[in-house]
């Protein structure tokens, strides 16, 4: 939102014509190319061409900061100031610039200093006494919400330079899509706080954030010279995809929309099907008063009225099918990277009817859902409108909990204020007293949040798989005895894990010791990186730790057939060999013919939907006697260490927690 600080417009300077205007700016250009030019000759950092005025062309004119002024009116004051309200509009640009409070003009354009919008807004908690600025603002109420300084000047200047609209030239007949035309999830919470907050703290709020995903693309990115293009982004910000976003910009380039991830209109501004797509999924541009939000009801009370959207229903957006358009990922030459979906058409609870949606919006994370059983409320509460309006229905979850979490300090996730924008907000010290309590607020805020987040994740991996244990009671020093486990799956939806499976680990550890606690037997046990001792642990391939030959782990793994005509397993499915498995760029082959590429495939290691699978483990018990412990445990990991090294990620292993979803602990009496 907040573009580069371009000119700053004094306060009471006169507004000057705009011819004469263009030549002064031209002459701060060229002055400021100079600079640059001269500190690039003594070898100093060449710093940004700091003063480079917006073009106010005439006879178009227009004024790039309009943008930012919606985007921020929009967020911040709509929720309240709507039509058909007892507050000024605020929701459009005439509404603005026409706008009356009693006999005082919204905006007097050329005059800051004499325009409601900026004396409501202004504020400096350092203003001296007499000065004029007040040390609080008196909008918008909530104190987190205050403008910072730099929306407050970019107010200021906006309305200085004559409070113009962005327009395009006349002659220009192909209307671009902007920024402007999604509307972003913090103008829903206004009216809809419940389904905000839920979303927030949602893997679909974070898809993009991610700093896990961020780091695997950009290494898809170099290691495919770009020609990736957009695949990965499409679906974890497919708003961002549709303003043109290249696949390899990096996040702090980002629109503020396109981090929003999968954001409310991703999924409620679509009126057709698109059927399974990978991604680029098809999302009605417009502003949040001229386009229908498409949800669940056919019979939503909103609409201009009440100065809020037409609903319309979409009984497609209750189908499992709606979820699959970006829960089955197939890369260009046909290689099945997720397939939650699939998964699912084939699954019993498809046949039984129980959808996507049963399990994973209602009141309880994993487990289906009838609609009656959803939780009575009201869909929207809507400032200044009394209750009695809004009926009462059924409502919805929109956690969205999976296995993922947030790897973002509590200061960027699920919520940032936006002064954070603006300067360094590490160094306590230097903060001022209001970013030091809004800071502060913000912690415990989204603390509070990753919290439930939590809860929630927990909740639903209970409800995956149980373990079942056989183990002698008894035994005889010396002898070997088998564990005996078995995992069954309670997941009629889809196999466990699905979906992000080549990285999902879900495996069992059982551990035997000894009565001084020594171990006497470890499967599923981690190397000193942390990861499984499996063949991609750098410890078993350096010959450090043996391999686990027992090991149980529902992990899949991409398999790539080498330059010697075999297979292996590989951790990223690019890679820089003479025989290239770089299935991520376009297609060059025959993978028609195979259904995939003919060098690479995924072993498929997950359980299916309510089956089970059983492990036998034998342990050689040695001769002394005592009690020996046997502790069973089914653990689950996101994603794996290795993993976090190959993407160039690796200050993020120590944020990598295994989650034990079930335990079981017993004993071996061994009598000599
Ligand atoms: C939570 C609801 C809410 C939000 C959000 C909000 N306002 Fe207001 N606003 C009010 C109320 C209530 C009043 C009338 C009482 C008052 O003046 O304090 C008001 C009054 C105003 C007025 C005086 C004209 C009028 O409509 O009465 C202006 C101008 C104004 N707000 C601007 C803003 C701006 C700009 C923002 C966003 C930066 C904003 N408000 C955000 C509730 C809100
Ligand atoms: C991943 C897709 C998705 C995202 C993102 C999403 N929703 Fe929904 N939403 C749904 C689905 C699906 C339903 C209907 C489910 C049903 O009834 O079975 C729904 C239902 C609703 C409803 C109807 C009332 C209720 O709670 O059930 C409202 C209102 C709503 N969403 C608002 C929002 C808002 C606001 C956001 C963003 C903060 C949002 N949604 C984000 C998919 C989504
Ligand atoms: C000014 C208030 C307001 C704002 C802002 C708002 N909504 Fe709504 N929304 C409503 C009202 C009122 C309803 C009707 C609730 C009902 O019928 O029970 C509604 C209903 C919905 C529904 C259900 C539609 C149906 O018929 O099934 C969805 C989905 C929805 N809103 C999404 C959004 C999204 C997404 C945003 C942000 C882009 C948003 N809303 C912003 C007031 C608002
Ligand atoms: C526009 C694409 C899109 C749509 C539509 C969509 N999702 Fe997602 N979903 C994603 C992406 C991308 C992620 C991964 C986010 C992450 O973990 O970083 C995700 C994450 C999830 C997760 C959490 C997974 C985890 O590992 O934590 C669940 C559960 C989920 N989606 C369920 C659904 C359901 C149910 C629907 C249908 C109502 C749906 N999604 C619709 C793209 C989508
Ligand atoms: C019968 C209930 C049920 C149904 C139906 C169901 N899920 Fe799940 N889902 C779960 C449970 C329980 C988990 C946790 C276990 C796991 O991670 O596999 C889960 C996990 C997930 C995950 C995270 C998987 C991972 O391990 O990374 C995603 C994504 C997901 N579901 C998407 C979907 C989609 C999309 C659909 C519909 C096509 C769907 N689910 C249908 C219960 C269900
Ligand atoms: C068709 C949609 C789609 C495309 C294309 C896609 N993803 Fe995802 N991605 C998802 C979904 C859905 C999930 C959640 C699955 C789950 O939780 O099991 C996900 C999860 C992830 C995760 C784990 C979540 C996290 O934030 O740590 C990473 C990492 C990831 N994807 C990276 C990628 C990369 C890299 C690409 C490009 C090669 C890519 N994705 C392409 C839909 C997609």
């Amino acid at each position: 939102m907040d573009r580069p600080k371009r000119f700053i417009v004094r306060e009471g300077s006169p507004r000057m014509p705009a011819a004469k205007k263009l030549t002064s700016q031209l002459a701060v250009l060229t002055i400021g190319l100079g600079l640059v030019g001269s500190l690039w000759l003594f070898g100093a950092a060449p710093s940004p061409v700091e003063a480079v005025p917006h073009t106010i062309s005439l006879p178009h004119p227009y004024d790039p900061d309009w943008p930012d002024i919606y985007m921020m009116l929009a967020k911040k004051c709509v929720g309240c100031h709507r039509p058909g309200t007892e507050r000024t509009d605020l929701t459009t640009y005439e509404a603005i610039v026409e706008g009356k409070i009693g006999d005082d003009r919204m905006v007097v354009p050329g005059r800051p200093e004499d325009s409601a919008l900026f004396l409501y807004v202004e504020w400096d908690e350092h203003a001296a006494v007499g000065s004029g600025v007040p040390r609080t603002p008196e909008m918008p109420p909530d104190k987190l919400d205050w403008l910072s300084p730099g929306q407050q000047e970019t107010i200021k200047r906006w309305i200085a330079n004559g409070a113009l609209e962005y327009r395009l030239p006349d002659h220009c007949d192909i209307t671009p899509l902007t920024e402007l035309e999604f509307p972003s999830a913090k103008q829903c919470q206004a009216c809809h706080p419940n389904q905000y907050d839920e979303w927030s703290r949602s893997m679909h709020a974070y898809a993009q954030h991610s700093p896990a995903f961020e780091a695997f693309n950009l290494t898809l990115m170099e290691r495919t010279s770009g020609t990736q293009g957009t695949f990965c982004t499409r679906c974890h910000t497919p708003i961002g995809t549709a303003l043109g976003e290249n696949g390899n910009r990096r996040n702090i380039h980002r629109s503020r929309i396109s981090m929003e991830g999968i954001t409310c209109v991703a999924c409620h501004r679509r009126s057709t099907k698109h059927y399974k797509s990978s991604g680029r999924v098809p999302v009605e541009p417009g502003k949040l008063q001229d386009v229908c939000m498409y949800g669940p009801f056919d019979n939503g009370v909103g609409g201009p009225g009440i100065g809020s959207h037409n609903s319309a229903e979409l009984p497609y957006i209750k189908t499992s099918q709606f979820c699959g358009e970006c829960h089955d990922v197939v890369n260009p030459q046909g290689i099945r990277l997720e397939e939650a979906f699939s998964e699912w058409q084939n699954s019993p609870a498809a046949k039984e009817g129980i959808t996507c949606q049963m399990c994973h919006m209602g009141p309880v994370q994993g487990l289906p859902f009838q609609e009656c059983d959803r939780p009575l409320g009201r869909a929207a509460i809507v400032p200044g409108v009394p209750e009695e309006k809004i009926p009462l229905r059924h409502l919805t979850n929109h956690t969205f909990a999976g296995p993922d979490y947030s790897l973002l300090p509590d200061t960027e996730f699920p919520e940032k204020l936006d002064w954070m924008y603006e300067k360094d907000y590490t160094d306590w010290n230097a903060l001022s007293r209001y970013e030091q309590e809004t800071l502060t607020e913000l912690r415990k805020k989204n603390r509070y949040s990753l919290r439930i987040a939590d809860e929630k994740r927990l909740e639903l991996l209970s409800n995956a798989a149980d373990i079942y244990v056989t183990s002698p009671q008894t035994a005889r020093s010396g002898q070997t005895v088998n564990v005996d486990v078995t995992v069954q799956s309670k997941l009629s939806g889809h196999s466990f894990p699905t979906g992000f499976t080549a990285e999902r680990q879900a495996w069992i550890s059982t551990i035997v010791r000894d009565s001084q606690g020594h171990t006497i037997f470890a499967s599923g046990d981690l190397d000193k990186n942390g990861d499984l001792r499996d063949e991609h642990s750098y410890a078993v391939l350096a010959n450090e730790v043996q391999r686990d030959r027992y090991l149980l782990n529902f992990q899949n793994k991409f398999i790539a057939l080498t330059s010697e005509g075999t297979e292996r397993s590989v951790i990223l499915s690019v890679n820089r060999h003479l025989m290239p498995i770089n299935i991520l760029r376009p297609a060059d082959g025959i993978s028609e013919s195979f259904g995939r590429p003919p060098i690479f495939r995924i072993a498929k290691g997950s359980l299916a939907p309510l089956s089970k699978q059983s492990q036998s483990y034998p342990v050689h018990l040695p001769a002394a006697a005592g009690t020996y412990h046997v502790e069973v445990r089914l653990n689950f990991r996101h994603l794996p260490p290795t993993l976090m090294d190959h993407i160039g990620a690796p200050h993020l292993k120590h944020q990598l927690q295994v989650v034990v979803l079930k335990e079981w602990c017993g004993t071996i009496e061994v009598a000599p």
